[in-house]
């Protein structure tokens, strides 16, 4: 059961302010019965009537996507740049799970499922992130083995679940580095860097949980098959 302001905007008609608006209106009936104040709680499958319009229930719709640099992880954006959603070929009103910077690039997932998208971004639910990242100097063995030991960031403690260095290259002075954590704070793994001191220059996500980026390549995605949306809810029963 969810507010109903909250399933007609599931449904696309509007948002849940000017559903809101609508009820105390006494517009919307569910299952043939008007509704006229706020708080009523219905199924997601229920039928809505606003004025003559009865409301198309949307299918679910889950995606994984391998985000090119320069997209917005987001569903618009006010200075027109491309979004992940643009990237995708559906009509239903799809988001991304969390996000990835503008010049981030790798795995993203996205639904119109708000209830499958909030279980995953709940802070309680340990999805594993694995990224790599390319610092624009020799990363040290002292700081891997100081950033191995965990990193405050804004006084809050990053476990660092597993840390890899790929490689160095002495010429350049450049080194890949692979890092897994499960947290999902903004910016987290370049403000981890540069709290060693050092700059980001490339960022990639590997991996989501149980999830990489197999053969998708840059820009390209695919849907998430019953049994991979079935284990990332799984995940949470296993974490806690
Ligand atoms: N950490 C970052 O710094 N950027 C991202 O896009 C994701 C994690």
């Amino acid at each position: 059961m969810e507010r109903l302001q909250k399933v007609i905007a599931s449904r696309g008609y509007t948002s849940r302010r000017k559903a809101e608006e609508l009820i105390l209106a006494r517009k919307v009936y569910v299952n043939g019965k008007q509704v006229t104040e706020l708080g009523v709680k219905v199924d997601n499958n229920a039928e809505i009537r606003i004025d003559n319009e009865y409301l198309q229930k949307e299918d679910k719709e889950y995606y994984v996507l391998n985000k090119p640099r320069g997209v917005i992880s987001s569903v618009s954006d006010e200075r027109g740049r491309k979004t992940v959603v643009d990237l995708i070929a559906t009509n239903a009103r799809i988001y991304p799970i969390g996000r990835l910077d503008y010049d981030t690039t790798g795995i993203i997932l996205l639904t119109n499922d708000g209830a499958f998208a909030n279980k995953l971004m709940h802070p309680s639910f340990k999805i594993e992130k694995t990224y790599l990242a390319k610092l624009n100097k020799i990363f040290t063995l002292d700081d891997f083995y100081k950033l191995k030991k965990g990193i405050e960031i804004d006084n809050r403690e990053v476990k660092i679940n597993r840390l890899k260095i790929k490689s160095k290259d002495i010429e350049k002075n450049t080194s890949l580095v692979e890092i897994s954590i499960f947290e999902g704070r903004n910016h987290i793994i370049k403000r981890i860097f540069l709290k060693l001191g050092y700059d980001v220059v490339k960022l990639k996500r590997l991996s989501y949980g149980f999830l990489s980026l197999g053969k998708l390549k840059s820009g390209e995605y695919r849907k998430l098959s019953k049994e991979e949306i079935k284990e990332f809810l799984n995940t949470n029963k296993k974490a806690t």
